[in-house]
């Protein structure tokens, strides 16, 4: 499916993630071909910035960022697409200059009101760059706009509830592109090739037959130049609410009817809907919040998270987090499904384990083997495979068991895989919303962890630090699974 010739407008494209993330993913499309034949990116930014200076800055840029190689002849090529607009975001006068111009390129490459927005910027800035837009008519009336919204969307179900509304009043629900790079990725999105284009492992996925689901995005890096964003944001907010979420939506849903976005979307739904409610007095039973303090990662000393640039001495955010859900449905009744997330941990490594539940009966009992349960190990990153481990015998005279792995090894040649923001980005170029949130999605997921961020931002940690940077977390998120007889795997 071609996408049509696009004005994309980028707000924040000075910013980190633009550097980082967008301008690759734009390139690496357009070298795959996969943009639109008239597209143009209009990178905005607060800064008098010349054209030539912007372009060099993103060229130096791609040459760290890019998944393929910059060749003057390709570079030549994509940077005839990106002119640098000076805005003030919180200015009228500058929407106006932009209606101008976009009407000018509308005439120049015939993209005929047909605009992408990308707000790369704050959270708290939504709300004004969405009003701006609606009072300059920076939006065609024909509909044909898209904006893309990167997460945290809102910052409780209250906010996230009125920036959809606001958002409503200028563009319609199929407009509205809300990001969650997670489903994005190769491996996550390869959960639904898993479950729904193979027959064995979908009758063996339920209550009956899984002991405990574990969901694990651990990363090395700390807060970086982030401290000022991070500090009012947290774990929770930055990684549970969407992403662990988001992959626990994949893992417990419904098959769907067919692949079309709504159906997939209304069946992540009902999995939110289906989480149980942690009651206020149960945070302390159910959650479990760490803050690193000084340590070592990966044979390098790491400061305490409290001495990191822009960050309180006596700072209550979490960089961890670790949580017990329960899903009351009829799938899912009574299995724990643990999810963990933390920053400066002993190793980046995302990953899912459905453990199996054990044998009733083993034959093999009497000769006091011991038999493993069977588990399923599908990593996201770095690693990209998926393990199945079973018991099998050991070649020999005598019947000695032992476990063994089958492993999936399909992303082992990574410079083919796409980047989760490729993937995204031409999903929106082609009108494409399956892997985007959708209003009560995200309404939803705020409120599976509503009591939780109300119990944390209201009471003081007094054991913060309580975990080494290095380290797998604080101690009470090995007793949160070992209560019930698990050890995070
Ligand atoms: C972002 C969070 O959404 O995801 C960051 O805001 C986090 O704090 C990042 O580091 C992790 O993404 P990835 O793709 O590197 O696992």
């Amino acid at each position: 499916k071609a996408s049509h010739p696009t004005t994309i407008i980028i707000f924040g494209a000075t910013g980190d993630l633009a550097k980082r993330k967008l301008f690759p993913a734009f390139y690496n499309l357009y070298i795959d071909g996969r943009m639109p034949k008239g597209f143009n990116i209009l990178a905005l930014g607060r800064a008098d910035n010349t054209n030539e200076y912007f372009k060099n800055y993103i060229k130096e840029n791609l040459e760290n960022f890019s998944r393929k190689k910059i060749t003057s002849e390709d570079w030549a090529g994509f940077q005839a697409h990106i002119t640098y607009f000076q805005n003030q975001l919180d200015e009228e006068s500058s929407y106006k200059n932009l209606h101008q111009k976009l009407e000018e390129f509308d005439k120049i490459y015939g993209t005929r009101g047909n605009r992408l927005f990308y707000l790369s910027i704050g959270p708290n800035f939504v709300s004004t760059i969405s009003n701006h837009i609606k009072n300059t008519s920076l939006a065609s009336d024909a509909k044909k706009d898209r904006i893309i919204i990167e997460k945290p969307f809102g910052h409780d179900k209250q906010s996230a509830m009125e920036l959809n509304s606001l958002l409503a009043e200028t563009f319609e629900e199929e407009q509205i592109y809300r990001i969650d790079h997670y489903l994005g990725k190769e491996t996550v999105q390869n959960i639904l090739a898993f479950r729904f284009g193979n027959s064995i492992f979908e009758p063996l996925w339920d209550h009956k037959h899984i002991e405990s689901v574990q969901i694990t995005v651990a990363e090395e890096v700390g807060v970086e130049t982030r401290g000022a964003f991070y500090e009012q944001t947290g774990a929770l907010k930055d990684m549970i609410q969407n992403h662990l979420l988001q992959i626990l939506c994949m893992v417990a849903m419904e098959p769907p009817a067919s692949l079309e976005s709504g159906e997939i979307r209304d069946r992540k739904v009902d999995v939110l809907k289906s989480i149980r409610r942690i009651s206020s007095d149960q945070v302390d039973h159910y959650a479990v919040r760490g803050q690193y303090g000084k340590g070592i990662v990966n044979g390098v000393e790491a400061k305490g998270y409290r001495q990191e640039d822009g960050i309180a001495e006596d700072s209550n955010t979490e960089t961890f987090a670790a949580v017990k859900f329960y899903l009351d449905n009829e799938r899912w009744q009574d299995v724990p499904f643990y999810v963990r997330t933390g920053k400066k941990m002993k190793e980046k490594h995302s990953y899912i384990t459905i453990q199996f539940k054990p044998l009733p009966h083993s034959t093999f009992s009497e000769s006091s083997q011991h038999l493993s349960a069977n588990r399923l190990i599908i990593n996201i990153q770095p690693l990209m495979d998926i393990r199945l481990q079973f018991m099998a015998k050991k070649p020999g005279l005598s019947l000695v068991l032992k476990p063994v792995e089958m492993i999936f090894d399909n992303f082992a040649c990574q410079e083919d895989t796409p980047e989760a923001y490729e993937t995204l980005l031409l999903d929106a170029l082609l009108g494409d919303l399956t892997l985007f949130m959708r209003s009560d999605q995200v309404e939803e997921a705020w409120d599976v962890v509503k009591t939780i961020q109300e119990a944390w931002e209201t009471t003081k940690d007094s054991s913060f630090p309580n975990y080494e940077a290095g380290s797998w977390g604080p101690k009470e998120s090995i007793a949160l699974v070992e209560r019930q007889g698990h050890n995070w795997v």
